[in-house]
């Protein structure tokens, strides 16, 4: 078997954008962890599909702005942010560095960046929010015992989480070939910690019945639930995963105080749009009332541009954080914000924008896609 490349404990020059991280990550991980990072669903059209509505979009430039006191900096749910660059909520990360989600807190730390906490962390919640010192969000799936799935939000805001991120779009896996392919699987000593002790589900099927209907589906959420989230905590109630405006609109009807327009980074189904495509027409159902945030393909300063023009407040990065954690740990995930949020300044500054709220369509040139 192939022998891993050591982590790096100094960044070399030549990763100078986020994506020069992937064959540094790819050459540190095994068959199975990379196809379960960069496994889309089916044949990944949408995962290619974010990233070319970003590379589509044109920018318009501007001359001779005067940019003193520019800054990055938001306010969101009640709390201040330096820049709108958030880590988005990643599975079993032990499974691309020994020190996984306690990496991740200490390079969010450090560069000031909110971080979002996945059920399915390979570390307690706890131990995650006691490294915390920027803003942290815990990331729900409602699980078939919606018992503990109570207790898993409590538990959340007792350790200091600041909202509450319900993931929508994945009630059950989307179909993965890649994974499939390389006959993933978890390996020993990486699990979901913070669902130990759940009461397993068990739906007994009867002739005739679907496995995914009566099966898998059997307890996944409905709207239902989020109603019943809504009435048990105080945090900020955040969904993730919607695609659709019809569902931005029950979402806002529910009390629900922000959306997070992703499509799971193109992991779950197949030959949904761009998120930045997506955009657009929830930002126009939701008027201005909650929050967007977006997801999926981001790997530039200038695509988060794109996306505050387009109507999200900010963004979250996936594989490209991971990237820099199989690379060098917590180090390379402080280096991954830190391009990113240097080049969000410099693609503001050549538009003209001193701030997030100078963002509008403006910086962008209309074309034909
Ligand atoms: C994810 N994502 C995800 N989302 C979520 O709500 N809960 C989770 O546990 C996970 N786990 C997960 C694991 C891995 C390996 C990946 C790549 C992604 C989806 C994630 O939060 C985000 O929506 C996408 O990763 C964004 O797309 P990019 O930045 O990876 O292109
Ligand atoms: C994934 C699930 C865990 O994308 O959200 O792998």
């Amino acid at each position: 078997m192939r022998q891993p490349e050591p982590y790096l404990t100094t960044i070399p020059p030549v990763i100078a954008a986020l994506t020069d991280y992937e064959p540094y990550a790819r050459a540190r991980l095994d068959d199975n962890a990379w196809a379960y990072l960069h496994s889309g669903a089916a044949d990944e059209i949408t995962f290619r599909a974010n990233r070319e509505a970003f590379d589509r979009q044109c920018l318009q430039g501007r001359a001779l702005v005067d940019m003193r006191g520019g800054h990055t900096r938001l306010n969101l749910f009640g709390h201040a942010f330096e820049h709108p660059i958030l880590l988005a909520p990643v599975a079993y990360q032990s499974l691309f560095h020994p020190e996984g989600e306690l990496a991740t807190v200490r390079a969010a730390a450090a560069m000031d960046a909110g971080m979002v906490v996945s059920t399915l962390a390979s570390h307690p919640l706890e131990e995650i929010a006691s490294h915390a010192y920027a803003p942290l969000w815990f990331q729900l799936y409602v699980q078939p015992d919606r018992e503990f799935t109570l207790d898993l939000v409590l538990r959340a805001e007792q350790a200091g989480y600041q909202a509450l991120v319900v993931t929508v779009d994945a009630p059950l896996a989307g179909i993965r070939n890649r994974e499939q392919r390389a006959g993933f699987r978890l390996p020993a000593g990486v699990s979901a910690v913070n669902l130990q002790g759940m009461r397993q589900s068990q739906t007994q099927l009867v002739e005739g019945q679907s496995v995914v209907f009566d099966g898998l589906m059997a307890h996944a959420p409905t709207w239902r639930d989020i109603e019943m989230l809504r009435a048990a905590t105080q945090l900020p109630l955040i969904l993730k995963g919607i695609s659709s405006p019809l569902d931005a609109a029950l979402a806002l009807e529910l009390g629900v105080d922000g959306l997070i327009v992703s499509n799971h980074g193109g992991r779950t189904l197949d030959t949904l749009p761009s998120t930045l495509e997506l955009l657009p027409a929830i930002a126009a159902t939701t008027q201005g009332r909650v929050p967007l945030l977006l997801d999926g393909g981001i790997r530039r300063g200038t695509d988060i541009l794109k996306a505050i023009a387009l109507g999200a407040s900010a963004v979250l990065i996936g594989r490209p954080f991971i990237y820099g954690l199989a690379t060098a740990g917590a180090l390379g995930v402080a280096h991954v914000l830190r391009l990113l949020r240097d080049e969000l300044e410099v693609a503001m500054a050549l538009t003209g924008c001193r701030t997030l709220a100078d963002i509008t369509p403006a910086v962008l040139i209309a074309n034909n896609t």
